[in-house]
């Protein structure tokens, strides 16, 4: 009877594995129509991932543009979109063109490492750059080039719609809160400004690919880092994953 018992609770955790027991478990709707891989978890509504879609293919749809044109993929987005903690880069290096990815090269490990210094990862943050594909040579986007992606950056700002907007580098500073600001002393401070029709709590800090030319300058990094998880735990924003 005992070993009766047992087969089948081992063929029902083997069942659970089999079918990604995080998504049977909880009690949310499961979406069956994404077609990407935003859907993480099952939590977020066809209208969100229809919206996030129509975007992307807005994106890759421009016209004329120096970066499209040099580009292999799009890079739209990573992490999780019900993410209450959204973080913008500047634009996709080779590795990321290659992958379709934000933040997988080695800028991209660096990331990782310092999000996991306060508990965060992919499945709690969602992550995106001021341009969605690779500029030539790795140039930084021209003013030009900012201006144009920057209406698609507001939307997709105002389709996450984060409590914590977290921008790494001069790059997404400037394009989200204007060029009179410099990182060196803007990083560190909790900024309030309307992006399009949302109203998140912004902080900037040290781009990962600066701080590996400049490690001396992580120190400052770190100190960013625990106010965003300070304000997290303030906002009481629940992380997932
Ligand atoms: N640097 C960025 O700003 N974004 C990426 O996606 C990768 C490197």
């Amino acid at each position: 009877m005992k070993n009766k018992i047992l087969i089948k609770s081992n063929k029902k955790k083997f069942y659970h594995k089999l079918i990604n027991n995080g998504i049977t478990y909880n009690n949310k709707p499961l979406n069956r129509y994404s077609k990407n891989n935003y859907n993480v978890g099952g939590y977020m509504s066809e209208k969100k991932i229809a919206q996030l879609d129509t975007l992307k293919k807005q994106i890759n749809s421009i016209k004329n543009c120096e970066l499209k044109k040099n580009a292999t993929n799009i890079v739209f987005s990573d992490g999780n979109p019900s993410s209450k903690i959204m973080i913008i880069g500047e634009g996709p290096g080779a590795n990321e063109d290659k992958e379709g990815k934000p933040f997988v090269g080695r800028a991209g490990k660096l990331l990782d490492k310092m999000l996991s210094s306060i508990k965060l990862n992919r499945n709690n943050v969602y992550i995106s750059n001021v341009v969605n594909f690779r500029p030539p040579m790795n140039r930084r986007p021209t003013e030009e080039e900012i201006k144009r992606y920057l209406p698609f950056l507001i939307k997709h700002i105002e389709l996450i719609n984060p409590k914590i907007l977290f921008l790494l580098g001069s790059t997404a500073l400037n394009a989200l809160i204007g060029n009179e600001v410099v990182i060196s002393k803007a990083r560190g401070k909790w900024v309030n400004k309307k992006i399009g029709v949302v109203n998140p709590e912004i902080i900037s800090s040290f781009h990962p690919a600066f701080l590996m030319r400049q490690p001396d300058q992580k120190k400052y990094a770190w100190e960013d880092l625990k106010m965003i998880k300070k304000k997290i735990s303030e906002l009481k924003i629940k992380l997932n994953g």
